[in-house]
């Protein structure tokens, strides 16, 4: 018992002796430490953000050790830490956040093992003078930075520094819901390594930069919601390995050009909201890869016959709507076989829907309100009742379905029963007169059911007919 003792505590010693050994020679050779200056320029820019409150050395003595700060990271190069990533704001709740008055200081650019900075939800302070970008020093970061993102800071203004030019490591820029503003430098042909450019939600104007054609690394392309006008340059066609292309919400003008074509890889394509005009060019059905294609709100015009839609099998997204276009709806479209959404509203489309795109078998909204198609719709029960309200074929003024077919809950929302079975049945074709000039507006009132709404309508007929029956009886009675 005793030996067994004696071994514990000497086990324990022996122990206890190493582990201050180990920790005295790490801080004593520099081995996993961090340089004096490194530390000082981390607390420094952190103080410039969140405030003078902030004493990093007595908060954070070993920041990249055993007192690591929320939103820093480290990294070694030869045997000292290094700050490699600096992430400001509220991402967490024991995340830096921001002062009333932000500042950057010049410390920051001397942690030049920066890959990775971000600022979100930082500069929001309605009390303090907005701030820009600084322009100076970026440089510091040239070989270093690889991800650069200022997410959601309304108060944060100004141009785009000329000096994020010199960031030739760039992989990702995200500049999202700032309140930036000016014209595009030309130096973001440059940035040749870049994989996300995220420009969205700012008040860029200015033309589209023609040297974008360069960045064929890149993956995501983002300028939506800014100021954005005249053509789309034909180089965009050099972005090969573009997955995602979003312009839409700018002012952007003129054809589509034959060149995006070329982005063979593309996923996702929104021109929505812009003033493109010149036609459904048969560009779009090079573009194989395609899954979402919005080109809603443009004067697009054109023609849905003449894209080769089976070229487009993985289309799941389809929203050409309020895009002027003219013509029929091809059998063609029942190819797209994992189409989810067909949005063809408010166009000017004519002429008969083939039943066939009821068999596409993920179908889950399909809007044709707002056109003049014609004829009868033939669709089947369950495809009405599967859609419910998000089958939208209102306000096609020589559009009906056939009735007795269908039971109420499942009539198509605002279209009239076929004028020959009205006839047939009554006599009188008053209520498919009636139903002919209603304005259909669903989103002003969504509380009317299907049901309750064609009830109403045929109820008030049954008692148009019975007071024209009446009417007529004591006519004849009155005057016997
Ligand atoms: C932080 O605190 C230490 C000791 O508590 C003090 O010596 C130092 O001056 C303080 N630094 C700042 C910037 O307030
Ligand atoms: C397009 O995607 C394929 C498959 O993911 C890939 O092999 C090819 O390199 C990509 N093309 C370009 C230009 O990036
Ligand atoms: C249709 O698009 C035009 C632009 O082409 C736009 O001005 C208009 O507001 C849009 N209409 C609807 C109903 O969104
Ligand atoms: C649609 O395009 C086809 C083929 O180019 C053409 O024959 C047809 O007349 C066009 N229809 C309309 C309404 O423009
Ligand atoms: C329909 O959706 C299901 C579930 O998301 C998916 O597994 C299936 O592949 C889709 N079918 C087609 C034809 O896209
Ligand atoms: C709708 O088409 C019919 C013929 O089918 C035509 O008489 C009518 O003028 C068209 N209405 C509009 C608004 O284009």
């Amino acid at each position: 018992m005793e030996e067994f003792k004696f071994w514990c505590v000497f086990i324990f010693v022996i122990y206890t002796i190493n582990l201050g050994v180990m920790c005295k020679g790490e801080d004593e050779n520099g081995v996993a430490s961090m340089k004096r200056t490194e530390q000082e320029a981390l607390y420094s820019a952190i103080q410039g953000f969140v405030g003078k409150w902030w004493n990093g050395s007595d908060l954070y003595p070993d920041p990249c050790g055993w007192t690591p700060i929320q939103g820093v990271g480290c990294d070694l190069f030869d045997g000292f830490w290094y700050v490699t990533d600096l992430s400001i704001g509220p991402v967490h709740d024991n995340s830096l956040s921001c002062a009333q008055n932000v500042e950057f200081r010049p410390q920051l650019f001397e942690l030049r093992h920066l890959k990775s900075l971000s600022f979100f939800n930082c500069f929001v302070s309605p009390h303090h003078y907005p701030v820009a970008i600084p322009t100076e020093n970026w440089q510091g970061f040239a070989g270093s930075l690889e991800s650069l993102e200022f997410r959601s800071n309304p108060c944060l203004i100004g141009q785009i520094p000329y000096t994020f030019g010199y960031l030739r490591n760039l992989r990702s820029l995200v500049l999202v819901e700032n309140g930036l503003t000016g014209e595009l430098p030309a130096f973001f042909g440059n940035l040749i390594n870049l994989r996300r450019l995220n420009l969205a939600g700012n008040s860029f104007s200015g033309s589209l930069p023609d040297n974008f054609g360069e960045l064929n690394q890149l993956l995501i392309l983002d300028m939506s919601r800014n100021l954005f006008s005249g053509l789309l340059p034909s180089t965009f066609g050099g972005l090969t390995s573009l997955l995602k292309l979003d312009l839409s919400n700018n002012q952007l003008e003129g054809k589509i050009p034959q060149e995006i074509g070329k982005l063979k890889n593309l996923t996702l394509l929104d021109l929505s909201n812009n003033k493109f005009s010149g036609g459904l060019t048969t560009l779009f059905q090079e573009m194989s890869s395609l899954e979402q294609l919005v080109l809603s709100n443009n004067p697009t015009g054109g023609n849905l016959t003449n894209l080769a839609w089976h070229n487009l099998i993985c289309l799941t997204v389809l929203d050409l709507s309020n895009t002027s276009l003219t013509g029929g709806i091809p059998d063609s479209i029942s190819k797209l076989k994992r189409l989810r959404f067909l949005g063809l509203n408010d166009n000017m489309l004519t002429g008969k829907i083939s039943t066939k795109i009821e068999t596409l078998p993920n179908i889950s909204a399909m809007h044709i309100y707002g056109n003049n198609l014609t004829g009868e719709l033939k669709f089947s029960e369950g495809f009405y009742g599967k859609l419910g309200r998000r089958f939208g074929a209102w306000d096609n003024p020589n559009l009906c379905y056939p009735s007795g077919l269908i039971s109420r809950i499942n009539v198509p929302f605002g279209v009239k029963k076929c004028q020959q079975e009205v006839t047939r049945e009554t006599g009188l074709d008053t209520s498919s007169r009636l139903n002919n000039n209603r304005i259909w507006n669903p989103e002003s009132n969504p509380t009317v059911s299907l049901g309750f709404s064609i009830f109403r309508i045929d109820r008030f007929r049954y008692i148009f007919v019975f007071i024209v029956f009446f009417g007529h009886l004591l006519f004849d009675i009155g005057f016997a």
